[in-house]
């Protein structure tokens, strides 16, 4: 639940999906919003609005945030990077290395970092994983690995944090109208509607929450019949 108690920590807040989160944040009620971003800058005039510089590859960088938003009771791990490649792709190893340090690394480093502060206020973390955590699109493969990577990364961090009473809640979205999406042709999801639904989850009891059609399809056909959405994929993209 959001109230004025809530202290909200959104990284990758400046455009796309992070900003939704802040402004849907704000329109709920929450106290105060940290939002995070490369340059430090928002274009969110609002007196709760708290802009704050964040790099989630960067250990300091990290680590200050931490210190400054030490209120912080709700973390929303957002920032993440798609480089669109192929496992074959001639710089394929440099993306995947790239996509892993923010999408799974950049996770862990936020995650250790603010643990103290959502243990003292027994908060909760939204990390906004993808539907491509439970699935593979060849044309994406490494992003694809490096949100299954975050997705087994959130369910660890469940565990150790749940005696802490931290609710630790996993976002996998379809498609999204953002600038990563913009050459993707089929439907997309708004991003204030895909903040909703994540924040909605902070109400309910699901751990693991399926935003969109796209997103609730695949799981339920990864469900009944895991080889054949992949075959059907993989001839796909
Ligand atoms: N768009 C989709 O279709 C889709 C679908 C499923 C899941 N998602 C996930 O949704 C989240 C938000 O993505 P989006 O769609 O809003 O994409 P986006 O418009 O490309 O925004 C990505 C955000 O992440 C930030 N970021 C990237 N690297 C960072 C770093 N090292 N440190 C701090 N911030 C960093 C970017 O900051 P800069 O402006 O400085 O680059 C930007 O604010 C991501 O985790 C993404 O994987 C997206």
């Amino acid at each position: 639940m959001i109230d004025h108690t809530t202290v909200a920590f959104v990284s990758g807040a400046n455009r796309g999906l992070g900003a939704q989160f802040v402004v849907r944040l704000l329109a709920r009620g929450a106290g105060k919003v940290y939002a995070a971003s490369r340059t430090g800058d928002t274009t969110i005039r609002d007196a709760r609005v708290v802009p704050i510089a964040l790099d989630v590859t960067d250990d300091a960088s990290v680590a200050r945030a931490a210190i400054v938003a030490a209120d912080t009771t709700l973390l929303i791990n957002n920032a993440g990077v798609n480089r669109q490649s192929a496992f074959f792709a001639a710089d394929a190893i440099d993306n995947a290395r790239a996509e892993i340090e923010v999408n799974y690394f950049g996770v862990l480093r936020m995650s250790r970092a603010f643990a103290p502060a959502l243990k003292a206020s027994e908060g909760a973390m939204i990390n906004v994983l993808s539907i491509l955590a439970r699935t593979a699109l060849p044309a994406m493969g490494s992003l694809c690995a490096s949100k299954a990577a975050a997705l087994r990364l959130t369910e660890s961090l469940r565990a150790e944090l749940s005696p802490h009473r931290v609710r630790v809640i996993a976002a996998l979205p379809g498609a999204i109208d953002t600038e990563m999406s913009r050459d993707f042709d089929g439907p997309k999801l708004s991003p204030a509607d895909v903040a909703d639904a994540a924040l909605d989850a902070l109400a309910g009891s699901a751990s693991e929450i399926f935003i969109g059609a796209m997103a609730q399809q695949l799981a339920a056909g990864l469900a009944a019949d895991r080889a054949a959405i992949h075959a059907r994929l993989h001839s796909t993209y």
